[in-house]
């Protein structure tokens, strides 16, 4: 799908230091391993069971959400096409881009969804009326 891909990062392990594990470690760099340079950072912790977060869109908004513990499931669609991701690896990062609608759910317990994002937030920039988003979305796939 246009405007979402899934971005790996580094997942360092020690395995030379048998003695004393020393777990993963994964580094992100603004501008490097993320498309963008990162204005904000916000996080979703203790949602509770059955919550489903999300049923927006945003016109301009570039965003790279992580899942640092746990398991949830993002649904990415456009009018015209949707696909469901699972995020249990803190390794890897769903990149998603302008018009796409989102929603989140499934947080297991205890899962810290970590959200890195290219703007400040801005209530202006976001479409919340799922008709709007798939007239102004049909228009703006278009000129893709
Ligand atoms: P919202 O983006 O609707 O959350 P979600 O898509 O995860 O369900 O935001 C929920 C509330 O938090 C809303 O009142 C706006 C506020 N908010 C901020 O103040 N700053 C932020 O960076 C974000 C993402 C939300």
């Amino acid at each position: 799908m246009n405007n979402v891909r899934m971005i790996e990062f580094k997942d360092i392990v020690d395995e030379n230091n048998k003695e004393r594990p020393m777990g993963h470690l994964t580094p992100i760099e603004s501008g490097q391993d993320i498309p963008f340079e990162i204005k904000r950072i916000y996080y979703l912790t203790r949602v509770p069971e059955n919550t489903i977060r999300g049923f927006h869109s945003h016109k301009e908004l570039q965003q790279v959400l992580l899942c640092l513990n746990g398991r949830v499931t993002i649904s990415v669609a456009t009018p015209y096409e949707k696909e469901l991701i699972t995020l249990d690896d803190p390794a890897r990062g769903l990149y998603i881009g302008p018009m796409i609608w989102r929603e989140m759910y499934d947080f297991s317990p205890g899962s810290v969804l970590v959200v890195l994002a290219s703007q400040h937030y801005n209530e202006e920039e976001y479409i919340r009326d799922y008709r709007s988003y798939c007239e102004i979305a049909q228009e703006y796939l278009k000129g893709e």
